[in-house]
């Protein structure tokens, strides 16, 4: 567990924290009080079977995971709704926030707070379901930092749990300043519990995030976590980061079923965002691999150096 007193949830982040980095990351590490799961959606009619599977309660035992769900038509909602609790989940996550182009330009995620008449018809139709109690998670606007604005008074209507706030507009993606003023205006307004989100990299910033927004329920913390997936655990030694790789490598060999060539592809993406501090010659190493064989030895080789910097760093 953490040290901090404050609940500290991991962010979804689609292509990421799926089940496998889910149970690694707890079985090794820990510190995380929740787990949101990435957006599921409705494609083709009907709900994505990956995002199911993703989701299903055997693929996740131990952990309180939250599902998240992604729409702009309420039907659409309410099919993933239906869907989650006859897998018997009671909690589900709303996303205002996702900033892709193709998603947001269709009005949803965050393209949907600059709609907030398509808010609110979201949120009745979901508010009409029986035992789901809903959170949200979104960012301060789509094009204008004060969309929320409008976006708050709606909450009534599904009264949340909680709502995640990413201080940031829909049009800024993941780049630009992080919008404090605008975060500690949404703070002020709202009596609802809010999560703050963004830009969290270790305990430290979490403590100072703590100290500074006094009246936060708990934080979110996404590409920090996925970076170094050890965050939350000060004891964690290099033999874990070597055993939360093993065990990514082993659970997609199990999951994918494209052989040799679609497992090594998706463990050189993993280190797309997984330490993101290793040397530019051994990732090269890894991106350049061809077969399993040739992606374990530069792994290995990265891990190793995980290794010297861990213990550096112990010694300093
Ligand atoms: C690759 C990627 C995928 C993401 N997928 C989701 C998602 O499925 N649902 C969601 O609400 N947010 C998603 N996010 C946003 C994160 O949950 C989080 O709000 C954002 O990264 C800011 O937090 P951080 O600075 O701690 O990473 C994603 C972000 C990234 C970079």
């Amino acid at each position: 567990m953490n040290d901090n007193k404050i609940p500290v949830f991991a962010a979804p982040l689609q292509g990421v924290t799926d089940n496998v980095w889910r149970m690694a990351q707890h079985s090794v590490f820990g510190g995380v009080d929740a787990y949101y799961a990435p957006f599921m959606r409705v494609e083709h009619g009907e709900v994505r079977r990956k995002d199911l599977r993703d989701v299903q309660p055997e693929r996740n035992p131990g952990i309180t995971l939250i599902p998240q769900i992604l729409a702009c038509q309420p039907a659409h909602a309410l099919m993933m709704v239906e869907a989650l609790k006859e897998m018997g989940y009671h909690r589900i996550d709303i996303n205002l926030g996702c900033p892709f182009p193709p998603i947001a330009l269709h009005r949803k995620g965050s393209g949907m707070l600059a709609h907030p008449e398509l808010v609110e018809e979201l949120f009745n139709a979901l508010a009409a379901v029986e035992g789901v109690d809903y959170s949200v998670k979104m960012r301060i606007g789509w094009d204008s930092n004060d969309q929320w604005r409008d976006i708050l008074p709606l909450m009534d209507i599904i009264r949340p749990v909680h709502i995640t706030v990413h201080p940031r507009t829909g049009k800024q993606q993941y780049k630009g300043e992080l919008d404090i003023e605008q975060f500690e205006a949404l703070l002020a307004t709202t009596s609802w519990p809010v999560i703050y989100n963004g830009g969290l990299q270790t305990v430290e910033d979490i403590e100072q995030a703590v100290s500074r927004y006094p009246s936060i329920v708990a934080v979110m913390v996404g590409s920090g976590l996925a970076a170094n997936p050890g965050m939350l655990a000060p004891d964690a030694t290099p033999d874990d980061y070597r055993r939360f790789h093993d065990l990514l490598r082993d659970g997609y060999s199990e999951q994918l079923n494209g052989g040799e060539a679609q497992l090594v592809r998706h463990l050189q993406d993993i280190w797309q965002t997984f330490l993101p501090g290793t040397d530019r010659k051994l990732f090269k190493a890894i991106r350049k691999s061809r077969t399993l064989e040739q992606y374990q030895q530069a792994a290995t080789a990265a891990l190793a150096a995980v290794q010297n910097a861990l213990c550096n760093k112990a010694t300093e």
